[in-house]
């Protein structure tokens, strides 16, 4: 069964209390927040204040994925924003060890995130640190894209490396997640489905989160 993690980057941000509300009483494990700063992604999305009201409503863990520079300046904000899990690109990070101590310091998850054309090697050395390693299926920056079917087998491999390196991370996926992929992606190896615009622009958004924890 698939952990389910709803993108709110497709929600109706004119009626965001309804949508989280929406995922409160669905099958969801956690709520998924798209942090971007337009320079490490070419897009804009929400920042602190929005975190925080949607903390207020939210009853699920929530599942932060900073697209932004240099990430690990927000530890703290983060945190206070009411977050259960801080996801940081490897890519926008130096000292990416630094950061995921620090995260952890906070009493936060640690995940770290990978775009499409970083190998997960990369990752060999601070595996044992992390609970969560986040794949993305797309490249980063908006909803409703195409699924790169690569991922596949990337996810197969980082699997192999996080048994390899005795690792607890989960394995979540990001982007053009829907039935078809989510259970290609189950069976490579994944924990945790990432779903935006395959939920928000489904007819019944309840029912399509049950499908995919069915998965
Ligand atoms: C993309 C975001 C995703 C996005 C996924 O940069 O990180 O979380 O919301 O959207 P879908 O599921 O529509 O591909
Ligand atoms: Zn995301």
């Amino acid at each position: 069964m698939a952990l389910v993690s709803p993108s709110i980057l497709s929600a109706d941000f004119g009626n965001l209390d309804r949508d989280i509300k929406m995922i409160n009483a669905s099958r969801a494990d956690m709520i998924h927040i798209d942090v971007m700063d337009g320079v490490f992604v070419p897009n804009i999305s929400i920042g602190f204040p929005a975190i925080k009201s949607i903390a207020k409503v939210a009853e699920k863990p929530l599942d932060v994925h900073l697209m932004i520079v240099d990430p690990g300046r927000y530890v703290s904000q983060i945190r206070d924003c009411g977050a259960s899990i801080m996801n940081v690109h490897y890519e926008a990070c130096t000292h990416l060890h630094r950061v995921v101590q620090q995260i952890k310091d906070a009493g936060m998850k640690a995940a770290v995130t990978l775009n499409p054309a970083t190998p997960v090697v990369m990752l060999e050395d601070i595996a044992p640190d992390l609970d969560m390693v986040l794949l993305m299926s797309v490249n980063p920056g908006f909803g409703g894209q195409k699924f790169i079917p690569e991922i596949l087998n990337k996810t197969k491999r980082l699997r192999r490396l996080l048994d390899e390196t005795k690792s607890k991370a989960l394995i979540e996926i990001d982007g053009g997640v829907n039935l078809s992929t989510g259970a290609d992606l189950m069976a490579a190896g994944a924990d945790i489905l990432v779903a935006g615009n395959f939920v928000f622009s489904s007819e019944n958004p309840l029912d399509t989160i049950s499908r995919l924890k069915d998965l």
